[in-house]
Parts: structure tokens; C-alpha cells; sequence
């Protein structure tokens, strides 16, 4: 039997990682959930699965939290300090599902626990990738990545045949406004955007497929998972979500891996790598399916892409600055204060004015990404600030 922490419990992937589990009692004991404000789903799920531990990152919650587990025995802890020391106990694997740049310390601490890390959460390569990886390598720590397009790269990248890999391709369904006349980009709403028309996700995650920075943060963390070079790295348009990445190598092949989507799949080759377990996805039929269809990604339609390689390119922090500030855009859009055609555009100026102020600097530490962190989410703040007050 495997133990294992879930970070995140209460998110989309938690509660897909929960159901993997669930069909495989025998195979896992859950030690701790960590969450944040749903403390109704985490005390259901603590006593469901029988967890050792369960912990909300919010301090106000612990009386609620602590009420719900009356009585079963389970452990009950609240705050920041509660969330490391329970990514620091010792599991074979903890999956790693905070959502945003929260998830980085956590995971950290995980890692220096020695524990197995089923990456999810995308903020500890996007923004620290050097700093998160290099201590994997010196720790020995396996990162087995759980987004269903690095996780598909997993199973196709021969890591014996590395040399002879030419491309790395990430597919991008292209989310809900792929055709939508482009004139139109300006005034969709959030409610809109929520709506992805393949994968059911978390509501950051969602905004960002809709604009593709999504796509552009996992370029950014392929290239941290595997030894390519930017310039190895592609993205194109798959409007089905059948074909979750691929792999190309010098003799001409391309393996790719398929399945519906629908991320229990990849939870699953995570939690079990690399062995495999049975999940209850809906089978694959391709006669029924019948194409399955690809196109370049436009960049003027999505600049995203092509912003986040060359941040990629760019190295040092300009990674975390572009995380926060997409982070600060997405959220202002959730609030309707600003517009979807403006949160890449923002992101990008934010990354000009890091530039020119000399903020782009190398990360040698956590607190070099917390700062690079705290500088994008400013700057994003003053310029959302100023667009707000320019569109009034
Ligand atoms: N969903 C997907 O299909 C998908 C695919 C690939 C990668 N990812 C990545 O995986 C991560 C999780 O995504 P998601 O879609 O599952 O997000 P989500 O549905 O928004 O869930 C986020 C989880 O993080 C918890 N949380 C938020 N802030 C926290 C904090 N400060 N401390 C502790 N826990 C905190 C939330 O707790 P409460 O709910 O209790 O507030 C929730 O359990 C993201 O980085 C996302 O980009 C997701």
C-alpha cells in the first residue's frame, strides 16, 4: 500500500485524485488533505477516506473544521505552518494540487521531506523551475507530472532515446474562443469563459486555456520536466482533446498518447507510475469519434504562447512575473474589472516594465521567487488600476 497527501483536496484535481482512490481502496492510505476554504468537502472527505490529517490553510476555519471531525479521531490543524508540516510528513507521494503560486512552498516542503511529487500544480515550474528541479535532482526526488499533456509526454519521451528526441509538441484544445470573431474577444464575460468546452477544471486554470497562457505555462514546464531546449518546444490547436501531447524523434516518428478527456487518466498513471491502474473513464472510440483535427495557433488571436517562450528564453525570474501577473489579470477578469483581451496584453506589459526596471534578475533562493512574485503582482495591480481608470 501506497500513502499519500493530497494538497488541494477540495479542487478539481483533488476530487479526481480522491476518485482514482476511491476504486483502488487497497492500494492507498491517505495520511493527509490539505485544503483552503471548503471545509465542509474536506471534513466529508477526511472521514470518507479515514485520513490521519486534515488541515485548512485558513486559520478562521479551524473551529469548523475541528466541529466536523468531532469524535473520529482525526487529527484537525489550521493555517500556513499546519499546510508545510503536513506536506513534510513522510508519504510515498504527495500530490501537489494547490491551486496558484500557494502551492510553492508547500510542495517544497514536501520535497525536502523526500516524498514523491505528483505535480500538479503549475506555479513551482513556472516560476521556480530551476530552483524546484535542481533540488529534485540533489534530493532524488521523482516529479511525476499529473497535467494530462506532461503526463502524456511521460509515457512517450524515451528517456533512454533523449538525444534522439527533435520536438516536444503540446496540444491546446484553444478553449471557447477559438473561432469567435476576434472583434468580439473584448466582451466576453467570465461566465463565458468558464464554460471550456472539453475539460471540466478549476476556474484559473479555465481562463487560462480560454486565452492559451495555460498552454504557455506548460511550455515553460515542459522544459523544466525534460532535456530539451526552448527551441524543441511546439504548441498547436487540437480542438477535440484527444491527442494530449506528443513526442518527435529523429528517425521520423511521432508517438502520442490518446484518451478521452478527462483527468482521472492521467491521476492515475501518476499515482501508479510506472505501473497502471484501472480507472472508469469513459472508453476511447475513434470510429465513433471519427477526426480528429489540428491547426497552427494564431498569435494574434493568442499571444500567449509566444509571450511565455520568450520569458522561457528569458530565464531568471521573469517566469514567476509572468505568473503573478496572469495571476493578478485572471483574477481582476473573474471581478469584471477587466477585459478578457486585456489579461495578456497586461501580462506582457508588466514583463516590459521588469525589464526596463532591471527586475528580471536569477533566482537563488525561495525569497528571490516570493520577491520576483510580489513585484509582478504590483506592477499588474498598478496597470490594472490604470486601465480600469482608462476605460472609465
Ligand atoms: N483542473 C485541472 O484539470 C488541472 C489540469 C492541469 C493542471 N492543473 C493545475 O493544478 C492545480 C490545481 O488546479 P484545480 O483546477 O484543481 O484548482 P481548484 O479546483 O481551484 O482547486 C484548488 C485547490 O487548492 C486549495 N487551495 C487554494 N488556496 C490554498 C492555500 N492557500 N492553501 C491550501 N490550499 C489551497 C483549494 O481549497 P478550497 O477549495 O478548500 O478553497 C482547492 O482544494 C493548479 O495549479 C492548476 O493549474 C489543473
Amino acid at each position: 500500500m501506497k500513502t499519500l497527501t493530497i494538497l488541494g483536496a477540495t479542487g478539481s484535481i483533488g476530487q479526481s485524485t480522491l476518485d482514482v482512490v476511491r476504486q483502488h481502496r487497497e492500494r492507498f492510505v491517505i495520511e493527509a488533505l490539505v485544503a483552503n476554504a471548503n471545509v465542509a468537502q474536506l471534513a466529508a472527505d477526511a472521514r470518507e477516506f479515514g485520513a490521519r490529517l486534515a488541515v485548512t490553510a485558513d486559520p478562521a476555519r479551524y473551529d469548523e473544521l475541528r466541529d466536523a471531525l468531532f469524535g473520529t479521531g482525526i487529527e484537525v490543524a489550521a493555517g500556513p505552518e499546519a499546510v508545510l508540516e503536513a506536506a513534510a510528513r513522510p508519504v510515498d507521494q504527495v500530490m501537489a494540487a494547490i491551486v496558484g503560486v500557494a502551492g510553492l512552498a508547500p510542495t517544497l516542503a514536501a520535497l525536502e521531506a523526500h516524498n514523491t511529487i505528483l505535480l500538479a500544480n503549475k506555479e513551482c515550474l513556472v516560476s521556480a523551475g530551476e530552483l524546484f528541479m535542481a533540488r529534485a535532482r540533489a534530493l532524488s526526488v521523482p516529479v511525476v507530472p499529473v497535467d494530462s499533456e506532461h503526463n502524456a509526454i511521460l509515457q512517450c519521451f524515451e528517456r533512454g532515446n533523449a538525444r534522439a528526441v527533435e520536438r516536444i509538441i503540446l496540444t491546446a484544445s484553444g478553449g471557447p474562443f477559438r473561432t469567435r470573431p476576434l472583434e468580439e474577444l473584448a466582451s466576453v464575460t467570465p461566465e463565458e469563459a468558464l464554460r471550456h468546452p472539453n475539460w471540466d477544471m478549476g476556474a484559473k486554470v479555465t481562463i487560462d486555456s480560454a486565452t492559451l497562457m495555460n498552454k504557455g505555462l506548460e511550455l515553460m514546464e515542459a522544459f523544466h520536466l525534460y532535456p530539451v531546449g526552448v527551441e524543441q518546444l511546439e504548441a498547436i490547436l487540437h480542438p477535440q482533446s484527444i491527442v494530449h501531447s506528443l513526442v518527435a524523434y529523429a528517425d521520423g516518428s511521432v508517438l502520442a498518447q490518446l484518451g478521452t478527456p478527462d483527468m482521472r487518466t492521467p491521476i492515475a498513471v501518476a499515482l501508479a507510475w510506472p505501473e497502471r491502474i484501472a480507472t472508469n473513464v469513459q472508453r476511447l472510440d475513434l470510429a465513433l469519434l471519427g477526426q480528429l483535427t489540428f491547426e497552427p495557433i494564431d498569435e494574434e488571436r493568442f499571444p500567449a504562447p509566444g509571450l511565455a517562450l520568450a520569458a522561457l528564453a528569458r530565464g531568471g525570474s521573469a517566469g514567476a512575473i509572468l505568473n503573478a501577473a496572469n495571476e493578478v489579470a485572471v483574477a481582476a477578469f473573474l471581478r469584471h474589472e477587466l477585459a478578457f483581451t486585456r489579461i495578456v496584453p497586461l501580462v506582457a506589459e508588466v514583463l516590459g516594465a521588469a525589464e526596463r526596471e532591471n527586475m528580471i534578475a536569477p533566482l537563488a533562493s525561495l525569497d528571490d521567487v516570493r520577491a520576483a512574485d510580489s513585484y509582478g503582482r504590483a506592477k499588474a495591480l498598478e496597470l490594472c488600476d490604470s486601465s480600469a481608470r482608462a476605460a472609465c
